[in-house]
């Protein structure tokens, strides 16, 4: 028999909790249990429906069917993402602040797909079909054959789904979606759960891929978070800032590609535009010979992209100091900040640090170590950096440069974009691969040295 139970379960990590509490044992967030009624199977009829006896099949690795053609959206960023295209029969997630464009985004990569002759469904249950219309002739492609509906029951869109069986279905979003087999609103996690896995399991059997959208929390999570993202094949973010123009689409997970890629596109009147080349982007409007400034020549995948990153040191009036970081880790700059003091005797007692990545790009790589340290050291000396320099590398605590990876393609894309020298680990004044930057550095002290340097020669110049 089945019988209903009240269960709690919190929304931020999804566990399941007998009885309600102010706070979630497992992951420790305040407020979060919320009360949903499950239903749960009795004894007896558990253990009837264990079938016993029952065997299941088992192949080799070895077989003859041939994977389908992924299916390619023509916008190359997107599909970059993805690893060259959707694959048919999966579910990804595509997740992001509300507002940033993910139904722009999705919307234009599926009115692409049909107009290429796949069949399309978007089912949206956040706007109504004429708003969808309306915007999709906002971007230009109310031509598009395109299935469109609104709905938000599980049920009815899935069995449409299964007579329809289109290549793609776009589901906007995954919080408006709800099943009547659950006594949960929409949007809890048993609803989001539920919901997410009926349609992974369509994508799986019929074939069609299957697109969720969904919004992250302010924790930065997606809601309904962690119970998701293990069942779909491959998670994106679409992020940025909303002063900015420019927003990024980070895969971080694919079962079918490479995690780590980005596609960077840029909100515009008509919608997402693609952004081919966002070293360009990231150094608008950074001059040479700014203090403070340091371009950093990062990796995004498998692609190098150029950012600047500033650094300013302010006397403070405070007793215990500011340090303020945007775009980094505020850890690894206490790390920097610290190999700086004991190495190169910079002091930074009394007074305030602020660090920023320019065009509020994140950087989480170690490589950005040297350019935080070269902005900050710039900053302390008053005096810019050498021009038409890029700088990269890890710094040990020891204040030793390590070597970091791809240094080949990072040094490229800066030559390419018109700088001549290189701060990072190398013997000096070795030229690498066939660039033509002359390349500086194998220790954090010869980087005070340089820039307290570069003050002298253009001083006496
Ligand atoms: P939307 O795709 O609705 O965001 P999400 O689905 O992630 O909530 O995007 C909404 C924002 O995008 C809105 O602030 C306006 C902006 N926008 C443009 O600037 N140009 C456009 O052509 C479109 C369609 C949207
Ligand atoms: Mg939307």
């Amino acid at each position: 028999m089945v019988k209903l139970a009240n269960i709690f379960v919190c929304q931020s990590c999804g566990s399941v909790h007998g009885k309600w509490a102010g706070r979630c044992d497992s992951c420790g967030s305040w407020n979060t249990l919320i009360e949903e009624i499950a239903e749960q199977s009795s004894g007896p009829k558990s253990k009837a429906i264990t079938r016993r006896g029952r065997g299941i099949e088992f192949t080799s690795l070895q077989g003859d069917s041939t994977p389908l053609p992924r299916l390619k959206t023509g916008i190359a960023e997107f599909d970059r993402v993805c690893g060259g295209g959707i694959v048919p029969g999966c579910a990804l997630l595509v997740g992001g602040d509300p507002g940033i464009g993910k139904s722009t985004l999705m919307l234009q990569a599926a009115a692409k797909l049909a107009i290429s002759g796949k069949s399309v469904i978007y089912i949206s249950g956040e706007e109504s079909v004429d708003q969808v219309r309306a915007r999709a002739k906002r971007l230009g492609l109310a031509d598009a054959p395109l299935q469109l509906a609104a709905e938000t029951s599980l049920g009815p869109i899935v069995d449409s789904l299964k007579s329809e069986r289109p290549d793609l279905v776009i589901v906007d979003s995954m919080q408006t979606l709800w099943t009547d087999a659950l006594g949960a609103a929409p949007g809890t996690v048993a609803q989001v759960r539920a919901c997410a896995q009926d349609l992974t399991r369509f994508a799986k059997k019929h074939g069609s891929a299957v697109v969720l959208i969904g919004h992250v929390t302010k924790e930065g999570q997606i809601a309904g978070p962690r119970v998701v993202e293990h069942m779909v094949d491959g998670v994106l973010y679409f992020e940025g800032d909303r002063a900015h123009q420019f927003r990024i689409l980070r895969g971080v997970k694919n079962r079918f590609g490479p995690t780590d890629e980005i596609g960077v596109f840029e909100m515009g009147e008509r919608g997402l535009a693609e952004v081919a080349n966002p070293s360009s982007l990231f150094l608008d409007g950074c001059e040479n010979g700014t203090i403070g400034s340091a371009v950093f020549a990062g990796m995004e995948g498998t692609r190098p992209v150029l950012t600047e990153v500033q650094a300013l040191i302010a006397p403070s009036p405070l007793g215990t100091p500011r340090r303020a970081v945007v775009g980094w880790d505020s850890g690894r700059l206490a790390m920097v900040m610290a190999v700086l003091e004991a190495r190169c005797g910079i002091s930074f007692a009394g007074k305030d640090v602020y660090l920023n990545v320019a065009g509020g790009l994140k950087i989480s790589e170690p490589a950005a170590d040297l350019a935080v340290a070269a902005a900050l050291v710039s900053s302390a000396f008053d005096q810019p950096l050498p021009p038409k320099t890029v700088v990269f590398g890890e710094i040990a605590l020891s204040g030793a440069i390590r070597q970091v990876h791809r240094t080949g393609a990072r040094l490229k894309e800066a030559s390419k974009l018109g700088f001549t020298n290189a701060m990072t680990h190398t013997q000096d004044g070795k030229r690498e691969l066939d660039t033509h930057l002359e390349c500086t550095i194998a220790n954090i002290a010869k980087l005070s040295n340089l820039v307290a340097g570069f003050e002298r020669s253009e001083s006496v110049s």
